[in-house]
């Protein structure tokens, strides 16, 4: 195809300038990546809540922060795949539509320990306590650090109506009578009330939802 005359739009011009090519290069690569991610900004099972998923109360939204705070995330991820072993262990596999309240979400990817997101119910609130306070002394082969201090670390005084505030800023749905509220909901609590009950509500709502399909689990 040399016609022997190089025209500036041609091939050459760009392979023999790293510069242009750099430029091109990050053009076409963010071009891919806008083209499979716009989409999802625009699609109902990424950004409407599944059926029964809903924002979450002032002492569960406290134990979250709770939880981010003492890093469960690094050993823990809260995403079934979809396969057919995580099913089966898990419970029904994770849906983008169950996490629109979550900010930041907490998918994770390590896991020291088991997954979370179908933990709710999966055991009573005082195994829990026992469990976070001293894990060998429920799974005596447990490698999971201790987090005692949270029995007594109180709640009250802490910024909730902010947190949510911010939080209906990025499009969660609480109201003004929800807010205004929650310093009540949270009193005489404890931090560690706060992450059992975040750690009991945990995929119930999605395994619900998910019920017809999810006998593989046997519950
Ligand atoms: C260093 C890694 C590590 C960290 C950090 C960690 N865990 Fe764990 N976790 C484990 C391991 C390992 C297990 C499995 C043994 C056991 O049950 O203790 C586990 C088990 C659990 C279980 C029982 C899950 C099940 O299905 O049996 C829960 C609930 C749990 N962790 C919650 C938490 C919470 C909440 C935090 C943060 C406050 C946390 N973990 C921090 C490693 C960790």
């Amino acid at each position: 195809m040399s016609t022997g005359k190089q025209s500036f739009f041609s091939h050459h011009t760009l392979e023999k300038n790293i510069g242009l090519m750099i430029v091109a290069t990050v053009v076409v690569v963010s071009m891919a990546g806008l083209v499979q991610i716009i989409p999802l900004f625009h699609q109902h099972s990424t950004t409407e809540a599944e059926a029964g998923i809903q924002p979450y109360s002032p002492l569960r939204l406290m134990g979250r922060d709770v939880y981010i705070r003492e890093g469960c995330v690094s050993c823990h991820s809260q995403q079934v795949r979809m396969l057919q072993s995580e099913v089966q262990r898990y419970g029904p596999y994770s849906t983008a539509g169950e996490s629109v309240f979550d900010h930041p979400f907490l998918w994770g990817s390590k896991r020291t320990g088991p997954d979370l997101a179908r933990v709710g119910g999966r055991y009573s609130d005082a195994w829990h306590r026992e469990h976070l306070r001293d894990p060998r002394a429920v799974v005596p082969e447990s490698n999971m650090p201790a987090y005692p201090w949270l029995r007594t670390a109180p709640l009250a005084g802490q910024n909730v109506a902010d947190r949510m505030r911010a939080l209906r800023q990025l499009g969660v749905p609480y109201t003004d009578r929800d807010i205004a509220d929650a310093p009540k909901a949270l009193e005489g609590k404890t931090e560690e009330d706060a992450l059992v009950a975040y750690l009991q509500e945990l995929g119930v709502a999605a395994r619900k939802s998910a019920a017809p399909a999810a006998s593989a689990n046997g519950d």
